[in-house]
């Protein structure tokens, strides 16, 4: 018999069920939102990254349809190949504008974003400083881009300053790079005293504010507005695809850096520009974000909510620490954690297991969504107090 060259696929998939790691998706049904159908079931939705439930909104569907109908339904290209449409510069404009910053530039992803910007900015003769709860993308923008990486515990100041000390002069350039907001965990980086680390130590710090963009800050311009360090030396990146409610990523910085980036950022110049209903969409979510704060304010008012009544009724259940909408507890096994999971669904919650390799210990992810009403939280606390 010919060996098989891809038998060790299905040994792979066996060790993955063993370990309780295997991952399924669901259908769901409808347009995204507080509640949800899925796989035939109604739930209430705790499993979105939709914070302010602009993903379902009748104005966004109506941009996408008016995009889609005045320029088609792909962007046939890159945009150096093949041109963009004012739509792409017009939503660059609004990014920049709502981070203050003096340029953007979209991706069509946020991992892309990621990517691209890590990718373009250091190679084999510099360094990365990483936070070892990083989204993958970052991890894997560190990887492509060649440079040497040192993973530091997580949001530890000490231990960064500490590696900056004893290998920055070994090296070209260095780069910083963390998430604002965890999004496996919900705590966010000390951007501040990354900042002042990356000054004393003439390092570039790029943060990923994807679960930020929209929800933090006064305007929802992110971490870097709600610490005060709006203007500062950064490198920001963002999606389109969580607050936002639509598709993309971006970066926001210098003009400088962001006309570097059309020049050498792989995953921009290499890929078909963002669809025209896409860019449309996220366009018309920016302008909701700065018309509408009181949408961010009743989304912090579901976050307190919900924190409080956790505090009061569930102190049993071992909380992540969390500045932000998503609230995630621990359990001990990946196989507890499915389990539970599983239980809340068939109460009619939707809050999905987060298992490693993901993370490194099991947990539930619980995500606010502005369009919660009080019933669905109220739901959740009950249903969470008869889960064991
Ligand atoms: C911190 C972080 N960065 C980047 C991304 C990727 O963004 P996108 O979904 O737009 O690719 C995600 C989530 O998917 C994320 O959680």
């Amino acid at each position: 018999m010919p060996k098989d060259p891809y038998a060790w696929i299905e040994q792979s998939l066996t060790t993955i069920h063993r370990a309780d790691w295997y991952r399924s998706v669901q259908v769901l049904s409808d347009r995204p939102g507080a509640t949800v159908v899925l796989s035939g079931q109604e739930v209430i939705n705790f499993a979105s990254n939709d914070y302010l439930g602009l993903a379902g909104d009748e104005r966004l569907v109506k941009a996408a349809i008016a995009a889609v109908a005045e320029f088609g339904t792909g962007s046939t290209g890159s945009r150096l190949l093949s041109g963009h449409r004012q739509l792409h510069r017009e939503l660059e404009i609004a990014i920049a504008s709502l981070k203050q910053t003096e340029d953007a530039i979209v991706f069509s992803s946020g991992y892309l974003a990621n990517l691209g910007a890590i990718a373009a900015t250091v190679g084999k003769r510099d360094l990365i400083l990483s936070d070892q709860y990083n989204h993958s993308s970052l991890k894997n923008g560190a990887i492509l881009s060649g440079a040497t990486v040192i993973e530091y515990p997580h949001c530890d100041v000490l231990a960064i300053q500490t590696q900056l000390q004893q290998h920055r002069q070994n090296y070209r350039r260095c780069l910083i790079i963390t998430d604002s907001v965890f999004s496996m965990d919900g705590d966010l980086c000390p951007l501040p005293s990354l900042l002042a680390l990356a000054e004393e130590f003439d390092c570039m710090l790029l943060v990923d504010e994807a679960h930020a963009t929209g929800v933090i800050g006064k305007t929802g311009a992110g971490c870097v507005e709600y610490f005060g360090c709006t203007g500062q030396p950064l490198i920001q990146i963002g999606t389109l695809s969580k607050a936002l409610g639509s598709l993309g990523g971006y970066v926001a910085g210098s003009t400088n850096l962001i006309d570097f980036l059309r020049n050498r950022a792989p995953t921009w110049i290499y890929t078909t520009a963002l669809s025209p209903a896409d860019t449309a969409a996220a366009l018309t979510a920016i302008q909701i974000v700065q018309q509408e704060p009181q949408r961010r304010i009743q989304l912090w008012r579901n976050v307190d909510y919900v924190k409080n009544l956790i505090q009061e009724q569930l102190p049993h259940l071992t909380l992540l620490p969390s500045e932000s909408p998503i609230i995630c507890f621990q359990l001990p096994s990946p196989a507890e954690a499915l389990q539970v999971g599983k239980k809340l669904k068939e109460s009619g919650i939707f809050a999905p297991a987060i298992r490693p390799p993901t993370v490194p210990t099991s947990r539930i992810r619980i995500s606010i969504m502005a369009t919660h009403q009080i019933e669905h939280i109220d739901k959740l606390i009950s249903v969470l107090k008869n889960t064991k």
